[in-house]
């Protein structure tokens, strides 16, 4: 599949399946969302650029790489992308931030939007958006597709799990943005689950049902 990245690490590898299970309670499942959203900002931020810059160390001057360009804005979708957004600002304490509330209509699985709010100037950022289930995709879809009405043109998706049927759909919608995931499962339920998924991502992240 095009414009798809597995983030294939034993780390991350070994901290999703501690999700998977049922059994992990709600504090473990919120922490562990949090570290894997740090190792896949790690490969989601490979490609940002640097510039040189005059330093001096302790002992001498010398020409050393920084960030270069306007800050990463990463946009979190409502309410699951909070957790994977966490573990981003660790990764990336300047970050901007913008939200956009969708849920999933249970019945239709088209997303609702009930919230968005975006720094002013998102359109001149890098912007990467979190979201810890690509499922249809019809949520991730959305979400691109309105910051794309902002004039946003640099735009990845960070998630933790993500089905073949959504992976296609944000490609087919979505040609220019890259998914970075953990891992891509089977497929989908009748009820646009993950198969065999984590579960309500949501629900787990923050103890609800
Ligand atoms: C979940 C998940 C995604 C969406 C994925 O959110 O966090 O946003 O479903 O499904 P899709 O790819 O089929 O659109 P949900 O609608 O359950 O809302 P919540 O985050 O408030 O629990
Ligand atoms: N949303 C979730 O939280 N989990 C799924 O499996 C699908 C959509």
């Amino acid at each position: 599949m095009p414009n798809l990245v597995v983030v294939n690490h034993p780390l991350v590898q070994h901290k999703l399946t501690l999700m998977r299970m049922k059994q992990t309670p709600v504090a473990e499942f919120r922490r562990l969302v949090r570290e894997v959203a740090l190792l896949l900002g790690y490969e989601i931020t490979r490609d940002l650029p640097l510039a040189t810059a005059d330093i001096e160390t302790p002992l001498m001057p010398m020409q050393a790489p920084l960030l270069a360009g306007k800050k990463v804005c990463l946009v979190s979708i409502l309410r699951a992308g909070n957790g994977l957004l966490e573990g981003m600002l660790d990764l990336m304490p300047s970050a901007r931030v913008g939200h956009i509330g969708l849920y999933r209509d249970p019945a239709t699985l088209q997303p609702v939007e009930y919230y968005y709010k975006v720094p002013q100037d998102v359109a001149d950022r890098p912007v990467i958006i979190v979201d810890p289930m690509l499922a249809t995709a019809n949520s991730a879809v959305a979400a691109v597709s309105r910051v794309k009405r902002d004039g946003v043109k640099d735009i990845k998706l960070a998630c933790l799990l993500a089905a073949p049927e959504g992976v296609k759909r944000m490609n087919d919608a979505h040609p220019d943005v890259t998914v970075f995931t953990a891992a891509v499962d089977q497929g989908l339920n009748d009820h646009g689950y993950i198969l065999p998924g984590l579960g309500d991502a949501g629900d787990r992240i923050y103890g609800t049902r």
